[in-house]
């Protein structure tokens, strides 16, 4: 993960928030390359989820909520985490994980010093809104984007017709005050969600969820993700969310060993049923298909982490390979293997040298391939560190522009995984490139 965090900060795709003020836990900033590799994981999702289905439409609805929508969810009773400090060293750990026997005999795991009784804390941030600080201005910024989709469904099957089965997309930002946040954006108090809200009659949801969990695998293959590093694992009654009657994680193994990347719930009908109560609106379907017959739909949930996706396909990418056997640096690559779909740049252009026109060529090169292609363009330093660099940068691309390109318009054609090199005409190279992209399959 040290490696993950050091490339990440080296090539901008993840700083320290605040960093130049010691930097702000919980919060991380997403540099030039971040960006775009979040933009395309999220586009990749959206494409799946919407695109690719016809019943499926988006929605993005506002963090801030009315706070009777996390009264209604259950989130004000019930979104804690059991918490203790340590009295000696002012440490702060989650009750369920430090080892059970320092709980019980109340020692800190860290220093020896005595912990407090175990207390209920609320992951919610709560502020408030307006100018006065009292409890009718409390107001909480989204734990989950799920709530946002629950209160407008009813809007949904208005203005676009939908009809039971049907989904709601919807990808943003969701705040957690979570006590514990290490290794690096797994786990943050600021991060980004990607749902999807499955409206399914009641009776069928059995069926739906174990198609839902069956999609969102498919998904990940469909990624290029390593499959030995994805596993399922149910939800035991004692991890089932307030809401759930049953949930499966999809688990990735991360450098630290196997964690959550996404879950897929049954929330039953327990989130329309509860703003139904709390807000006195009727939200039941009415099937005009089924002589008008009325009923909560139950909901499927598919919810994955975007962050946490990203640092998933970070070290799912990351590799280090030999590639010479000359005793000194140079023998090795560090190369981020993205499929060309996530990568951040698809394609560098690296002139030969600078003089003699080829510069010019390159940059001519490069405002042909902009209007389909993320681009990069270098001409610093010698042709084999420029490989490396993109290699680095998850290219898979590279076109150099030599004296040959002058005289019979033909350029060289890098792959970033093989490293073979083939020439091409300059004129095929946008097409040549879309068809590489889509026959792509990882090689290693
Ligand atoms: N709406 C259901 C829900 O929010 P969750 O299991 O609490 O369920 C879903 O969260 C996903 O959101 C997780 O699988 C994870 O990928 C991501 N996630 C949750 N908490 C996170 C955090 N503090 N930092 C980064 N990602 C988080």
């Amino acid at each position: 993960m040290e490696k993950i965090t050091s490339l990440a900060k080296r090539r901008g795709f993840v700083y320290q928030s605040s960093e130049i003020y010691g930097g702000q836990n919980g919060a991380w900033d997403y540099g030039p390359l971040g960006i775009e590799l979040k933009n395309r994981i999220a586009g990749a999702w959206w494409k799946e989820m919407t695109r690719l289905h016809d019943n499926i439409v988006g929605l993005d609805a506002a963090i801030l909520m009315h706070p009777r929508t996390w009264e209604a969810s259950g989130h004000v009773e019930n979104f804690t985490d059991p918490l203790v400090d340590c009295k000696k060293c002012k440490s702060r750990f989650r009750a369920d994980q430090i080892p059970q026997e320092a709980l019980a005999a109340k020692k800190c795991p860290d220093c020896g010093g005595e912990l407090t009784d175990t207390r209920k804390f609320n992951l919610m941030f709560k502020t408030h809104i307006g100018p006065a600080e009292d409890t009718a201005s409390i107001i909480y910024l989204r734990p989950e984007t799920a709530q946002g989709i629950y209160v407008n469904y009813k809007n949904i099957i208005q203005s676009n017709r939908m009809k039971v089965p049907f989904g709601i997309a919807q990808i943003g930002k969701a705040f957690r005050n979570e006590i514990v946040t290490k290794n690096f954006i797994f786990r943050t108090c600021e991060f980004e969600q990607m749902e999807m809200q499955y409206f399914v009659k009641p009776g069928t949801d059995e069926e739906w969820f174990s198609e839902w969990r069956k999609q969102r695998w498919a998904y990940y293959e469909k990624l290029g993700v390593k499959m030995d590093h994805l596993r399922w694992h149910q939800h035991g009654p004692d991890e089932l969310a307030h809401y759930a009657k049953d949930a499966y994680d999809i688990e990735y193994l991360f450098p630290m060993g196997w964690r959550e990347l996404e879950g897929v719930h049954n929330r039953t009908d327990y989130d329309l049923g509860r703003h139904t109560q709390f807000s006195g609106k009727d939200l039941q379907y009415i099937d005009q298909d089924n002589n008008n017959e009325r009923y909560i739909p139950y909901i499927i949930e598919t919810s994955a982490g975007l962050t946490r996706n990203l640092l998933m396909i970070l070290c799912d990418a990351y590799d280090e390979e030999q590639v010479a056997d000359k005793g000194n640096d140079d023998d090795w690559r560090t190369v981020l293997r993205f499929h060309p779909d996530l990568a951040p740049i698809t394609v560098a252009i690296l002139p030969l040298m600078k003089k003699d026109g080829l510069a010019e060529l390159a940059q001519d090169i490069r405002t042909e391939l902009k209007e389909d292609y993320a681009t990069d363009y270098d001409q610093a330093g010698a042709i084999g560190r420029r490989y490396r660099r993109q290699d680095e940068a998850g290219t898979p691309f590279c076109v150099t522009v030599d004296y040959q390109t002058k005289e019979d318009g033909t350029v060289t054609l890098r792959f970033r995984d093989s490293m073979e090199q083939v020439r091409v005409p300059k004129t095929e190279l946008a097409a040549r490139i879309r068809s590489e992209i889509k026959a792509y399959k990882r090689i290693k």
